[in-house]
């Protein structure tokens, strides 16, 4: 059971990886003490996405800020830290850089132990720790700006992959028809609230994958349909507010639609009765509706943290690290960075895992 497994007691977590600079401290894996998030949106709008080395840059500016303002509000010495856990990957290499650098001198200096976390582990942890009745085994849905993932969650063994995308992870496509329908950034929250207001079925997308087995996603063909749907009828100057909203609704639903699917097929397939979805894209509202409702008709169970802990955030990463270190994993300050990282693989931890 997951509450039940030993952890480590004062942990700060800092996440980097992509657009976010945050850090948190968390007693024993589940008590949130602190949760401060930087976001660089402004950094980024005038591009319509992250441009890495901007991300960088900023992570730079404001890195030591946050950490600080992370152990004040916990009211916490650096020197009572039992841990510090640093995202190490998968993610941008130059923004994971300059958290785990940052990571590696705190740790040096408060003379505790330091451990790399892996980024979509982090997500998972921020389930269990937002749902106390979430015990493995269980099926993990991880959709973010990189990820679109089926995994079987155990509590002994590291998650299985069951199926991903082939092609664009699904924030990403809610990203690209913002662009399109001149929402800006970042999209997934602007889709979705301009599609609060339009029809769903306005536009009959292609439910991507429809006719194919398995628990595979992809997600460019659905992109690429709103694209010919926005030239269709005149460009993105043209579109009223209201067909703005009906396109919105109508990708949405069908974005959403896939998920739901397969995330049932995976379901009875593994013979589980409980799915956790974590990552940006948790944060969305019809997914959320949706989802559960299927849950209570089909007598399956879900689970989606709190919108804050759904985006990337530390406390996830805090609450992974307790994990580790209660386990008694540790990694030494030539730690690096990886940009990809399959989930349970630690390319960073040298020996047995
Ligand atoms: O997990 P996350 O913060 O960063 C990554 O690890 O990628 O996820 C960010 C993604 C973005 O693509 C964003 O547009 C999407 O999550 N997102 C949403 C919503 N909030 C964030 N997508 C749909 N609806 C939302 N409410
Ligand atoms: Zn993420």
């Amino acid at each position: 059971m997951a509450s039940a497994a030993p952890m480590a007691e004062l942990v700060l977590g800092i996440e980097s990886s992509c657009d976010e600079m945050a850090a948190s401290v968390v007693r024993s894996g589940r008590q949130v003490l602190s949760s401060v998030v930087s976001s660089q949106d402004e950094v980024h709008a005038p591009y319509g996405g992250v441009v890495p080395e901007l991300a960088s840059r900023d992570h730079a500016r404001v890195v030591s800020g946050v950490a600080e303002a992370a152990l004040s509000e916990a009211a916490v010495d650096l020197e009572a830290l039992d841990g510090i856990a640093v995202t190490a990957g998968p993610g941008l290499v130059g923004s994971l850089l300059v958290g785990l650098s940052f990571a590696k001198a705190l740790a040096y200096r408060a003379r505790c132990p330091l451990v790399a976390v892996h980024h979509l582990a982090g997500h998972l942890a921020a389930a269990e720790l937002a749902d106390e009745k979430l015990e493995a085994p269980y099926l993990g849905l991880v959709v973010s700006g990189g990820h679109t993932a089926l995994y079987r969650v155990e509590s002994d063994v590291e998650p299985r992959l069951l199926g991903q995308t082939l092609d664009d992870a699904v924030g990403e496509a809610f990203d690209k028809v913002a662009k399109l329908l001149g929402l800006g950034f970042p999209g997934g929250p602007a889709v979705s609230r301009v599609a609060e207001n339009g029809d769903p079925e306005a536009v009959n997308f292609p439910r991507p994958m429809a006719k194919k087995a398995g628990l595979d996603f992809s997600y460019s063909g659905l992109k690429t349909a709103v694209a010919l749907e926005v030239a269709r009828r005149g460009g993105t100057e043209a579109l009223s507010e209201a067909a703005v909203a009906d396109v919105a609704a109508s990708f949405e639903a069908a974005a959403v639609e896939s998920l739901v699917v397969r995330a049932r097929r995976a379901l009875r397939g593994e013979g589980l009765e409980r799915i956790a979805v974590v990552g940006g894209v948790a944060a969305n509202r019809r997914l959320r509706v949706e989802l559960g409702a299927q849950g209570e008709r089909e007598g399956f169970g879900v689970t989606f943290p709190p919108p804050a802990l759904c985006t990337d955030n530390a406390v996830m990463i805090a609450a992974a690290g307790a994990r580790l270190l209660g386990r008694g994993e540790s990694d030494g300050l030539d730690l690096g960075a990886f940009s990809r990282v399959p989930v349970g693989e630690a390319p960073w931890r040298h020996g047995p895992q």
